[in-house]
């Protein structure tokens, strides 16, 4: 081979990550501005902000809501002429329904204000004020800038002309310093998940995909160990290389680590799936089912997103993040139905479904990340259609060997507002991975239970480590846009595993 099929690929990467700067302020109102976003709500009087405006403007919010032409509903938004067309303030006025004001969380603090900057950035404003922080909790403050920053990132990234238009300047009403902080670090750390999932498999491939954490890691200050695939097989990662043998890109395993904690402190360990690219392999797949499977790495994109945000914050808590990175391709070497992989584990694994190829990724990942004795260990994966089946396109399946570890990640979801539901992992559900003439095989019997039976493989690869397999096959990439996002990739439970992880640097200070 003359050229290396990397080498015909476009190197560069699309522009760069939408930064505009964040600043706090105590007016404004009085702000010079294109824009101030003001929240409405049917259970409260007029916020100070929009009071304020409604002075200045000579009571045309009081009218127009008096006369029903705008609306409190959530999801109801109206642009109007502000009082910076002619004097102090801002030029325009975004009023946002929010509804009901005491229904107001940490999940509307960060959606809402998504949606009011979704509703603005079709046009150009050079500097956008947000008054939403008065109607919201001060600890729900970072949710806001978080928020802003994710409605600036989405699918089309290589429009040549971009349809969402970056403000230099977002100032954030009431918003201190450590609230901006932490809202920037969030927002972004979505955001470099995000823009993992929604680039290609050609530009985003295992090799690839490692220099970029090598790269965020140098960056942000986390340690950083890249197995490539001489390595992987001296580490006898086989599950994991028969899954990449038939692609040109070779599979690799990153391993980033965050010493917050205590020296020797057991770690808490992220494991997540990357599969750059699922054809199925062999058990190939359909066109449709194909289509968007660059969002295979989505767990791994997440985990990435996840220690970022971990060192960035600087939470005092040993983590390690575990990505296993494999392109499931055909070719002459690809791995075949009927095949035996003795994992890294030792156990033995038959090969039904090349397409089940997540669970055979992970199987060696979460063998890695409990050799690091783990005090806990969660993994995020794409791997089952039928968790989508069960329950639908926005839950995560929870799945688990510990109840009382699954419910401190239901927990940390429930705050961050990230919608997810808990399947069982009864006994019964082993007989159905039992191989005739391995120890387990990759598929269970028939589709039924398929998340289970996916879970109950997994569970086989974590020895006695307490752990928790969220399914994000459903939540992590969209078909279709919402008012507070973009279609394509979520970043989906970026912000629960940093909650999660934090609240255990908090019950052992
Ligand atoms: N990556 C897919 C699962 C998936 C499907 C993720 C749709 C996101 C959207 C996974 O590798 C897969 O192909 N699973 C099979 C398993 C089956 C062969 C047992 C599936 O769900 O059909
Ligand atoms: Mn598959
Ligand atoms: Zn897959």
């Amino acid at each position: 081979m003359s050229e290396s099929p990397s080498q015909s690929q476009p190197k560069s990467l699309p522009p760069q990550l939408p930064a505009p700067s964040f600043v706090g302020t105590d007016h404004p109102v009085t702000e010079k501005s294109d824009v101030i976003i003001v929240g409405l709500c049917d259970d409260a009087p007029l916020s100070e902000s929009a009071a304020a405006i409604d002075g200045l403007l000579g009571g045309v919010i009081t009218n127009l809501l008096e006369q029903g032409k705008v609306s409190t509903d959530l999801g109801e938004s109206m642009l109007i002429p502000g009082p910076g067309i002619s004097g102090d303030g801002a030029t325009l006025v975004l009023l946002l329904g929010l509804g009901t004001k005491k229904k107001l969380d940490r999940e509307a603090a960060f959606s809402q204000t998504s949606t009011a900057i979704r509703l603005l950035v079709s046009k150009p404003h050079r500097k956008i004020v947000i008054a939403l922080g008065e109607l919201l909790q001060s600890s729900d403050h970072d949710a806001i800038v978080a928020g802003a920053l994710f409605a600036l990132e989405g699918q089309s990234i290589y429009r040549t002309k971009s349809p969402i238009n970056v403000p230099e300047t977002v100032c954030v009403a009431g918003a201190n310093p450590t609230a901006i902080d932490r809202g920037v670090i969030l927002g972004e750390s979505i955001n470099v998940a995000r823009r993992l999932v929604n680039e290609p498999a050609s530009v985003v491939y295992p090799a690839s995909f490692a220099d970029r954490a090598s790269d965020i890691a140098k960056e942000v200050g986390l340690g950083c160990e890249v197995w490539d695939e001489k390595r992987l097989a001296e580490e006898n990662c086989r599950a994991i290389l028969a899954v990449g043998s038939g692609s040109e890109k070779p599979p690799r395993l990153v391993i980033l680590r965050h010493n917050g904690g205590r020296p020797g402190e057991a770690p808490i360990a992220i494991v997540g799936k990357g599969v750059t690219f699922d054809s199925g392999g062999l058990s190939i797949k359909p066109s449709d089912g194909m289509v968007d499977m660059k969002c295979d790495m989505s767990g791994a994109a997440t985990v990435i997103g996840c220690m970022r945000a971990i060192a960035k914050l600087g939470v005092k808590k040993n983590v390690i993040g575990f990505c296993g990175l494999a392109e499931n391709m055909i070719s002459g070497s690809s791995y075949k139905l009927g095949d035996v992989i003795q994992t890294r584990s030792g156990k033995t694994i038959e090969i039904l479904n090349t397409d089940a190829e997540g669970r055979v990724v992970l199987s060696d990942t979460l063998n890695v990340a409990i050799g690091h004795n783990p005090s806990s260990m969660v993994d995020l994966a794409t791997l089952t259609g039928a968790c989508m089946v069960a329950l639908g396109n926005d839950v995560a399946g929870l799945m688990t060997n510990d109840q009382a570890t699954c419910d401190t990640v239901s927990s940390a979801a429930a705050i961050e507002g990230e919608p997810v539901w808990q399947l069982p992992m009864f006994k019964l559900y082993d007989e159905k991975i039992k191989s005739k003439v391995a120890d387990i095989k990759n598929i269970g019997e028939g589709r039924w239970g398929g998340a289970i039976t996916a879970a109950k493989f997994l569970e086989n690869f974590v020895g006695d480590v307490p752990w928790v397999h969220i399914d994000i096959a459903g939540p992590a990439f969209a078909d279709s846009p919402k008012p507070h996002r973009d279609a394509g990739a979520t970043g989906v439970m970026v912000r629960t595993l940093v909650r999660w992880i934090e609240n255990q640097a908090e019950s052992t200070a």
